[in-house]
């Protein structure tokens, strides 16, 4: 039997709490979460601290892509949550050593990444000396746009790495349309980014990669369990935020000691509309406007001042309602939260809101 290649989420984002909503979303359809370059660079430690409070269960992958001081960038990795990491394929032996020994002594895990290595066959017999047995096969977004295609030529340097004894990671503008070419190729991962991110329902879409993914590598049809997601009602994308909101810690501007319940016809809660207590000793305004940093405008609309020192998150006012725009208020808000010094649980309330937009 054919073995069937990982799915990977490549999360090439510059803000961490979109990183976060994405993670949230599409976690359960993924084998592995990749911290993407651009990503690492922008939020570094703390983006792979976030993804692994959002994804205790899963493996992440930082892609540092190093090009120098291998160990001390693995153990940085490593320490803050992090599987495995990617090391720049021109860097130094001594680089890509180091890392490696690291990854060994930790039972981690090291690929190298071929991102602009022209001889790769030369270099991949390097690095098979030292123990090295990973490796990304990458079509570059620079090298996609300015026109390269996958080739032949790139399925048979694939498949001399795989003989010479990789296990190879291939990547780079993977889709759902392109996974057929790769069919004949006995690749351990497949990663894709935009792919996934930038389809209508991000869900949907990676649920849809891996079934392809096991229908093409093993020859089972399973395309028939594909799931339909819907758009969220106003009163459970508002339910959903409030939730959110308590299990981050925070409470609503409403006492609900004598609710009746969400479900309730005469519950306190109505509308689309939360207001949120500011917590005791934090400067409202400034945690507001720390808020509205973190959104982007559509999101932000959905963002108000209320009063005594309270704010509002207005689900009515997202320009789109769907379960990312709404999972995206509550990861900006525990971020903002975590940026003024206030403790919170992204994760509990990322999970409430999940299962209450799920219902
Ligand atoms: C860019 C990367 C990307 O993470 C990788 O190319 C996957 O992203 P996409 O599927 O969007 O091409 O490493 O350097």
């Amino acid at each position: 039997m054919n073995t069937i290649p990982l799915l990977q989420l490549a999360l090439d984002y510059t803000s961490l709490p979109k990183a976060l909503v994405m993670a949230a979303l599409v976690a359960p359809e993924v084998d592995i979460i990749e911290i993407g370059t651009p990503l690492c660079k922008a939020a570094g430690l703390d983006a792979i601290k976030a993804i692994r409070e959002i994804c205790p269960d899963k493996l992440i992958l930082a892609d540092f892509k190093t090009p120098d001081v291998g160990g001390l960038e693995a153990t940085m990795a490593f320490d803050a949550g992090a599987d495995m990491i990617t090391v720049i394929g021109g860097a130094a032996l001594a680089t890509v050593e180091q890392a490696y020994a690291v990854a060994q002594e930790r039972g981690k895990v090291m690929l190298m990444e071929l991102t602009g290595v022209r001889d790769i066959v030369a270099r991949a017999t390097e690095w098979r000396r030292i123990g090295i047995d990973r490796i990304v096969y990458h079509r570059e977004w620079d090298a996609q746009s300015a026109g390269r295609e996958w080739s032949v030529e790139d399925k048979i340097i694939i498949r001399q790495l795989i003989d010479m004894g990789y296990k190879v990671t291939v990547t780079g503008g993977l889709t759902l349309d392109l996974l057929p070419f790769f069919a004949d190729v006995p690749a351990t991962v497949l990663i894709c980014g935009r792919g996934i991110r930038e389809a209508p329902d991000p869900r949907a879409a990676a649920r849809q990669m891996r079934l392809a993914i096991a229908d093409i590598w093993s020859g089972s049809s399973s395309a028939a369990q594909l799931s339909h997601s819907t758009s969220p009602t106003i009163d459970r994308a508002a339910k959903a935020i409030r939730w959110g909101i308590s299990e981050m810690g925070l409470a609503l501007t409403v006492d609900g000691r004598d609710c009746p319940g969400c479900n309730a016809a005469d519950r306190f809660c109505h509308g689309s509309r939360t207001d949120i207590r500011v917590p005791a000793g934090l400067n409202s305004q400034q945690f507001i406007n720390q808020l509205i940093t973190n959104m982007d405008h559509g999101e932000s609309q959905a963002v108000g001042v209320g009063d005594n020192g309270s704010f509002y998150l207005d689900v009515g006012a997202l320009t789109q309602l769907n379960e990312k725009n709404v999972l995206g208020l509550l990861s900006a808000t525990s971020i903002a939260l975590q940026r003024v010094g206030q403790p919170t649980n992204t994760r509990a309330a990322m999970t409430a809101a999940h299962e209450i937009l799920s219902e």
